[in-house]
């Protein structure tokens, strides 16, 4: 039966079309398991249906395990000590994190897409091992399909027939897609050098170790490619000889170290990222063995990378013939959502490229990157500016939409499908805008892979665990990955609906929170400190008449202790979920911190005083589905704030 609904919140004035609420109600398994049966349906027919193929495969083996089996003490014994560790997990289980639901609004989780959790439940049982086709015929092709997918959402070139074809895989996660990226920026910068130390001839090669070092990666390909035609233009026996030596000379053959040491005018190449890039960047520098020290953190503006400032760093490498591997722009900082100015990027990279300072650009959309659907068409083309406004109160700004708008011209890109894709963890990508690079990165072994790599992209990438850095991978993560965009391409039309929901949740949100400072003024302080470029939106507090910076941390951190995930506590007692961060004065600046500090009643001097340079505030990921209960006339949103009202004591009016 359908209820009335109960209320009309002022957060569901902007809410999403009708079209959109129905096809939503289909997608997951939602807060209260309203899709349970559904959902169990699939896993009984699938479960059979697998029962099927094992009985099937050779009907005359007859069954190794007798009926009569069941009846032994050991077979019991065993199946009562496994159902009681199954009894005991899911106890232990029900402590978790409620990811589910919408009163969770903290980290980037939420709910998990029915036709991806299904698919994984599904390929589970055949245990499909995605390292190549020998252990995966089916879900290794899958993970290729996965990546042009990905690519066709991103702008890049997606279809296999062209040479300048796109490539990606899956990960475990961002961070390993991050390093893969690392992996093939060096492989490509460094692989000019080799090829002038192995002296080939008839290429036309740089003249010098500093040009070959510094061509980026368009005129590194069309190098790399110039060298394959030249190579197979050879008899058998020169191939494996010129192959050799130009394998001798490369990077990944001599280490960092040795390399280094026999091209003196060459130095170690600095990796450029906005100082709000994930900590993912150092990690991957410090596997690569370049270091740390290699990572340049660039200052920003409104959290946003500051071109400015990545147009003089370069100029200053320039100067000091300092190579750059890389410039990272994030699509989606991991604490304020913030989108950096990708257009500005790719000019920059450029304009550097003319100067003979070659690099990549790497988007690092790990968050962001299923954002990229709310500007595809279905036809994959690019959604004007004023189309997409008219569905958003002020969703996107012109430099967000432009920020999207050039994805198709970086050189790669990491997203999660295990964030904003609403997939299981697991299930990282990377994926590179022009695949010929990817062959630098293969890896051989007979056991696993055969002779004879074919030129067809299809057969060459079902031996995935050539150019990927693990080896054995799950191939159930790939068909839940696929599935999801089979059943929702990743246009605006489909996947959008998911974006589209959390932009709009996170514009209802910043709303309500400029209320409730309103509101609270009497007694507290409060400001969003930074305008929301997509869904993550953070609150600062400050009780009012406090000025000092450390005494509002306090505040914000006893706030944070009834919003956060207490295993020792029952889960039920907790109201809402959110998460903390904080604003660092060496990452705002000078100017900005001192501005919020004004906007909450703090004194900036108090910083010195207390030696505090970072201020503590609420972070919400407005990801769930349902934030917006429309059939109960629900707004959690209304109702997290109400919760802070009642919490913080309602505002007292003289
Ligand atoms: C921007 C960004 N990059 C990379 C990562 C790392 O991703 P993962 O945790 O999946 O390894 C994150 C995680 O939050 C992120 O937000």
């Amino acid at each position: 039966m359908t209820q009335t609904p109960q209320a009309s919140p002022a957060a569901l004035v902007h809410a999403q079309s009708d079209a959109d609420r129905h096809m939503l109600a289909a997608c997951f398994l939602g807060p209260y398991g309203e899709n349970d049966t559904l959902l169990e349906k699939l896993m009984v027919e699938f479960l059979r249906d697998h029962v099927h193929w094992r009985r099937n495969f050779h009907p005359e083996d007859p069954p190794a395990i007798p009926t009569s089996a069941t009846l032994q003490p050991q077979y019991q014994a065993f199946e009562a000590r496994m159902r009681r560790e199954l009894h005991q997990l899911s106890a232990a289980l029900k402590q978790s994190v409620p990811f589910h639901s919408p009163r969770y609004i903290g980290h980037m989780a939420s709910d998990l897409l029915l036709p991806g959790l299904a698919a994984q439940i599904l390929a589970l049982p055949y245990n499909p091992n995605n390292v190549s086709e020998d252990a995966a015929p089916i879900t290794v092709q899958l993970e290729v399909q996965v990546g042009l997918q990905l690519a066709r959402m991103l702008g890049f070139v997606a279809d296999p027939s062209r040479p300048d074809c796109a490539f990606g895989h899956l990960t475990s996660g961002g961070t390993l897609a991050n390093y893969q990226a690392l992996r093939l920026a060096l492989a490509l910068k460094a692989f000019p050098v080799a090829l002038r130390a192995a002296g080939v001839p008839g290429v036309a090669l740089p003249d010098d170790d500093w040009q070959a070092f510094n061509l980026g990666p368009a005129d590194a390909i069309a190098l790399l490619e110039a060298w394959r035609h030249w190579l197979s233009c050879r008899n058998h026996d020169e191939q494996q000889r010129w192959r050799a030596a130009v394998d001798a000379q490369r990077i990944e053959h001599l280490g960092l170290t040795t390399f280094f040491s026999r091209h003196r005018d060459l130095r170690t190449p600095c990796v450029l990222a906005p100082i709000t890039a994930h900590y993912s960047w150092s990690k991957g520098l410090k596997l690569l063995g370049l270091g740390r020290d290699q990572l340049r953190l660039l200052p920003v503006t409104g959290m946003r990378l500051d071109p400015a400032a990545l147009q003089q760093e370069l100029e200053r490498c320039e100067y000091e013939r300092q190579p750059v591997l890389m410039a990272v722009a994030v699509l989606g900082s991991t604490e304020y959502g913030t989108i950096d100015p990708v257009d500005e990027v790719v000019v920059a990279r450029e304009r550097s490229r003319r100067h003979g300072l070659g690099f990549s650009v790497h988007v690092d959309a790990a968050w962001g990157g299923y954002l990229a659907t709310l500007f595809r068409e279905p036809d994959g083309g690019l959604r004007a500016l004023e189309d997409i406004r008219q569905e958003y109160r002020d969703f996107p700004r012109p430099e967000v939409h432009a920020a999207f708008s050039a994805l198709s011209q970086v050189d790669s890109v990491t997203v999660d499908p295990h964030k904003l894709g609403y997939l299981p963890y697991g299930t990282g990508a990377f994926v590179c805008r022009d695949h010929r690079a990817v062959e630098l990165l293969s890896e051989h072994a007979d056991y696993v892979f055969r002779e004879g790599a074919a030129d067809d992209y299809m057969t060459r990438y079902r031996q995935l665990g050539q150019f990927i850095p693990e080896g054995s991978k799950s191939g159930a993560a790939a068909a839940a990955v696929y599935v999801t965009h089979r059943v929702l391409p990743l246009d605006h039309a489909h996947f959008g609906i998911m974006p589209r929901q959390t932009v709009l949740a996170a514009e209802a949100f910043l709303a309500r929170a400029q209320r409730f400072a309103q509101d609270m003024a009497p007694s507290l302080n409060a400001c969003v400190p930074f305008h929301p470029d997509s869904n993550l939106v953070c609150l600062a507090l400050n009780p009012a008449g406090n000025l000092d910076i450390a005494e509002a941390n306090t505040f914000v951190r006893d706030l944070y202790d009834g919003l956060r995930c207490d295993p020792r506590q029952p889960l039920q007692l907790k109201q809402f979920f959110a998460s903390i961060t904080t604003l660092q004065r060496a990452m705002v600046g000078d100017a900005e911190m001192h501005r919020i500090l004004r906007e909450l009643g703090i004194d900036p001097a108090t910083m010195e005083r207390t030696h505090t340079d970072r201020l503590v505030i609420l972070r919400h990921t407005l990801m769930n589905p349902y934030l917006v209960d429309h059939e109960n006339g629900i707004s959690y949103i209304d109702r997290y704030f109400d919760y802070l009202t009642t919490h913080l004591g309602p505002p007292s009016r003289t």
